[in-house]
């Protein structure tokens, strides 16, 4: 079972990462082409080798993508720069203060059904940590509905999602993606979550 930093660290090694698609999500292309780029800060946990970094990134924005695995970002790093995109080696549980209320987005993508479920709370405590007051999530939720067992990725069902954001967010906004990457149809969720 994957769930260490040496274990992530050990799939990009052995290039046994079946979530690397070589390109962004066609569905954040999709939101991003209908209502524009995300402004301000934006911060991506779990960024993987950043297939969604460059689509997030522009010039008149700041993205800072995390992931734990040394592979993945120094894979990610070699990608070629389009805006004020930042990779950094870190654990989202782990992050320095200097991040606290720093983001007016944070954008998830397989990072939170990467996550045991017994360390949910902790990802939701540390995005709410991070956010501005009226910070935003933009959220494609993998929610694997057929998954009955063990992870990563684990299932995420809506009650959960409730029960986790539910006391830090408000849903804005919740759609199933009309274009996905083959295989994940009717497996995701696309939710933005504003704080309360
Ligand atoms: C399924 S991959 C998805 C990567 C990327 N979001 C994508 O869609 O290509 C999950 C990623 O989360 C990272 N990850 C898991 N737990 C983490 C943690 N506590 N801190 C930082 N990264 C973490 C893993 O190293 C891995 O790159």
């Amino acid at each position: 079972m994957i769930q260490t930093q040496t274990d992530w660290e050990e799939a990009y090694r052995r290039r046994e990462t079946p979530w690397e698609k070589g390109r962004a999500h066609p569905a954040l292309l999709d939101f991003l082409a209908e209502n524009g780029s995300l402004s301000g800060e934006i911060f991506i946990p779990g960024c993987g080798s950043g297939q969604d970094v460059p689509a997030l990134s522009t010039a008149q924005n700041h993205v800072v993508a995390i992931d734990f695995a040394p592979r993945a970002i120094a894979r990610a790093k070699s990608r070629p720069r389009v805006g004020n995109e930042e990779y950094l080696l870190a654990d989202l549980v782990n992050l320095p203060p200097k991040f606290d209320h720093q983001f007016d987005w944070v954008f998830e993508h397989t990072c939170f059904c990467a996550i045991h479920p017994s360390r949910r709370s902790e990802y939701v405590s540390t995005v709410v940590r991070l956010l501005k007051p009226a910070g935003k999530m933009f959220a494609i939720f993998f929610i694997n509905p057929d998954n009955e067992e063990g992870g990563p990725p684990y299932r995420v069902s809506r009650q959960e999602l409730e029960e986790y954001f539910g006391p830090h967010f408000v849903v804005e906004r919740e759609w199933v993606p009309q274009r996905t990457h083959p295989g994940r149809e009717e497996r995701e969720l696309m939710r933005i979550l504003a704080r309360v």
